[in-house]
């Protein structure tokens, strides 16, 4: 998932017809209204992380505030291949707000091909790609041998629509055409206080304010002209920056958050009274890297995939990811760009 170049592959590139989506869905849909939002993009099937999003919720209501809603923006499975870890995910995760990731369309309704469904743009390297589609065979299996019921993950949503007071919000996994897209990756942003036609077109189609991604597992956020910005999480269940081993959420609500120890406010943006905040948060990573070991061994393909980077981070800086000032300092990122290419 971290674009890096490379030759093509075939099987975890194919965009399938089954993963479609339109921006103008996003207009036709209920708004979930909430005081108070949280995306969480790309869970990975990190129970401990998923701890700590909890803990948070709960502690922003022991202060008084309002429960906040928690919107699981797909790809909550994943690292989760044996029976109870795989169970307890689903179970814990569907209680809230989720919508479909490639990785949920691949076990409840696997596309010809597909592989692992990630649509992998030609930078990233085969072996990656062969990699991930070993992962969702595993899981495809686990599925399959223990009649896991993954019938419940069919009817969920493609997108989603969260309104936060006044801000409306479309929240995707990839980006509005495509549940697999990577038309929200850091790399296919405009230059800072620009907007592309595909983006102003997303916007106006879908009639939000910010859309909220994740899936390519780069985060970072981008303000537009006309108040409009795209938050990209990252991931939910691994860490996002060079040593810094939080998980990043995005956070929507009109109160600052009650931050726990460690916690911290990334980069936020102000939309009149309601504030979208990239939020990064502690987890317990010993727990979940003797649970990941057990079921994901040296060599395997997600511990050859992922293990470094639940270590020490993907090569990807904080300041790259911050781009909500009208234009960035051209220095920061150039810097930024550098790190990233080692
Ligand atoms: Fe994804």
């Amino acid at each position: 998932m971290n674009p890096v170049p490379g030759p093509l592959a075939l099987r975890a590139r194919s965009c399938t017809t089954g993963y479609r989506t339109r921006a103008r869905d996003l207009a036709r849909l209920e708004p979930q209204r909430a005081e108070v939002a949280y995306i969480i993009g790309g869970l990975y099937g990190n129970l401990e992380a998923l701890d700590a999003i909890e803990e948070l919720a709960a502690r922003e209501t022991a202060a008084g505030g309002p429960a906040p809603l928690l919107c699981f923006n797909g790809d909550f499975h994943w690292f989760d291949a044996s029976p109870e870890w795989f169970a307890e995910i689903q179970r814990r995760v569907l209680v809230h707000r989720p919508c479909l990731g490639n990785v949920e369309m691949e076990l409840a309704d696997p596309q010809p091909g597909a592989g692992c469904g990630c649509n992998y743009p030609r930078s990233v390297p085969e072996d990656t790609v062969s990699r991930s589609d070993a992962i969702m065979a595993r899981l495809q299996r686990l599925v399959h041998d223990h009649s896991l019921d993954v019938s419940v993950l069919r009817p969920l949503p493609r997108q989603l629509r969260v309104e936060v007071g006044p801000l409306r919000v479309g929240v995707v996994h990839g980006d509005p055409d495509n549940i697999a897209g990577w038309g929200l990756e850091l790399a296919a942003m405009p230059p800072p206080g620009s907007l592309s036609a595909t983006l102003e077109t997303w916007f106006d189609e879908a009639d939000v304010d910010v859309l909220a991604s994740s899936h390519t597992c780069r985060c970072f956020a981008q303000a537009f002209p006309g108040s409009r910005a795209v938050f990209n999480n990252g991931a939910a269940g691994m860490p996002n920056f060079t040593g810094d081993h939080r998980i990043v959420i995005t956070r929507i609500a009109r109160r600052p958050p009650t931050l726990p120890a460690g916690s911290e406010v990334l980069y936020a943006r102000d939309f009149g009274s309601i504030t979208v905040s990239a939020l990064a948060l502690p987890w317990d990573r010993e727990t979940f890297l003797r649970r990941f070991d057990r079921v994901w061994p040296a060599g395997s393909p997600a511990a050859q995939s992922y293990r470094q980077r639940i270590r020490r981070g993907p090569p990807h800086i904080r300041e790259e990811a911050k781009r909500l000032a009208p234009s960035a300092d051209q220095r920061i990122l150039a810097k930024a760009a550098a790190i990233s290419r080692r």
